[in-house]
């Protein structure tokens, strides 16, 4: 059994971690933009190159002859990756590029849901000419000024500007949204849910959804939610599976969300979505929201839910392709995780400790360690690129154990880093609690 792995970062070494735990003892044959120690560690061959380059992946699958490929980053999924291997006979666990639309386009997914009645979304308009008494008055007159700006395309998680965060009047709405239709032709204007983030991801085989446990993550950089965006500075999840802060019925209706929308891509793209459906869900006074949609493993979600999987990955892997995914192959520890990402010190606004040593201590079997952006000298030294380090996960039986598990390592990592110490505490836990009770009581 041989698996080609298309991908770097933490979210890659927690793939190549669970594949590896298969009873297939599959070799893994990685391609990644740059060296990954982790994933070194666990694989046959690292090839180095750029992955979106399509031919020099090409080349590596053919020589290969991979049972199966996993594509881990939104941008090769939605430039048509997965099509291009499957010209070549090799199926990916990652949609095709008009599935992948859903994540790679916020238009496209709003549209579509629609279309087919989902009511999922906030009040939403897609805009596509550049007309700024248009958009001004959709912005003040159909949204009374509180909106969001979601640039139309993938843009590294940097394409949406929110009022009264990022763009501070309506006339900054307009601007942002005029050069997002300048820059790529389409910009959707929606309005800005009040409530409390959550994700939900599934395993998805066209209409076949069976999902993983419920993750919140934390976006800022600094503690108490403050500072820039990131990829993710943290996340964590519950024993039972959902998370301390949502009801029964909100995770019943995410859920539903992702079969419904399983449902609709097949029935739009005609042809199964094959892969991960992440739903990046807000509870919000009545309910449950979709923020958006992507098409492939969270960066960190994976890294809490991966290492619960008590069943085999390559065989839910092989499922998906082959459209065989039942739930009886989808089984998860009842254990509550919580993952601390460790950044350079300027991350992320400034790259000034790249290339400055970084070392981690001994990780004990309740604790998972996965290297993001970080290479490893040939005498095994550990120096840190620009990007987020690597991702430390505590495993307990309760969030707070999870959370002491976690902070304990993270304190004894040693280099100029930082990390959110407040994640997966109890003084942030009760304020999730108490924000989206104040919400619905209100
Ligand atoms: P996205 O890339 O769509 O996940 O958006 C990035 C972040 O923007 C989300 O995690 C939310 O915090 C925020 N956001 C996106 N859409 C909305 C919305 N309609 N209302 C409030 N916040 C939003
Ligand atoms: N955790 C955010 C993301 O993977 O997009």
């Amino acid at each position: 059994m041989k698996v080609l792995l298309i991908t770097s970062s933490a979210r890659g070494h927690a793939i190549a971690d669970a594949l590896s735990r298969s009873r297939h003892k599959p070799e893994i044959i990685a391609v990644s933009p740059s060296h990954n120690p982790g994933i070194l560690s666990l694989a046959t061959e690292q090839h180095v190159c750029d992955i979106m380059n399509f031919d020099s992946v090409l080349d590596i699958a053919k020589k290969s002859s991979p049972d199966f490929a996993f594509i881990g980053p939104d941008d090769p999924i939605g430039m048509g990756l997965a099509d291009a291997l499957q010209e070549i006979g090799i199926s990916s666990v990652a949609p095709k590029k008009s599935c992948a639309r859903v994540e790679a386009s916020k238009g496209f997914t709003r549209e579509l849901l629609a279309k087919k009645g989902i009511d999922a979304s906030p009040k939403f308009s897609v805009f596509t000419r550049a007309e700024p008494e248009l958009l001004l008055s959709y912005i003040s007159d159909e949204l009374c000024g509180d909106y969001v700006v979601k640039y139309d395309a993938l843009k590294g998680g940097k394409g949406v500007k929110v009022s009264g965060d990022h763009l501070e009047t309506v006339e900054d709405g307009v601007a942002y949204a005029m050069e997002c239709i300048a820059e790529c032709g389409r910009v959707v204007i929606e309005e800005k849910l009040i409530g409390v983030e959550f994700s939900l991801l599934s395993f998805v085989s066209g209409t076949q959804v069976v999902d993983m446990p419920a993750v919140q993550d934390h976006k800022r950089a600094y503690t108490g939610d403050t500072g820039p965006n990131t990829g993710g500075m943290g996340t964590y999840s519950d024993s039972n599976h959902t998370l301390p802060f949502i009801t029964e019925a909100d995770l019943e209706q995410a859920s539903l969300f992702n079969r419904l929308t399983a449902k609709a891509l097949e029935e739009e793209c005609e042809e199964p979505f094959v892969g991960i459906l992440y739903g990046g869900f807000i509870a919000v006074k009545n309910g449950v929201r979709l923020i958006e949609y992507n098409a492939r493993f969270g960066d960190p979600e994976a890294l809490n839910i991966l290492p619960l999987l008590k069943t085999d990955f390559v065989d839910i892997c092989q499922a998906m392709i082959t459209g065989q995914l039942t739930d009886d192959l989808v089984e998860f520890t009842n254990q509550a995780t919580v993952c601390k990402y460790i950044t350079p010190e300027g991350y992320p606004e400034n790259k000034d400790q790249v290339g400055k040593i970084v070392s981690f201590p001994e990780i004990p079997n309740n604790a998972r360690l996965y290297y993001g952006d970080v290479t490893e000298d040939n005498d095994g030294i550990l120096r840190l690129g620009g990007s987020r380090t690597a991702g430390i996960v505590g495993i307990g039986d309760t969030i707070s154990e999870a959370e002491n598990i976690a902070e304990t390592l993270c304190k004894q990592v040693q280099g100029p880093v930082r990390y959110r110490s407040d994640i997966g505490t109890k003084a942030v836990l009760d304020c999730r609690i108490n924000t989206l009770l104040q919400i619905r009581s209100s």
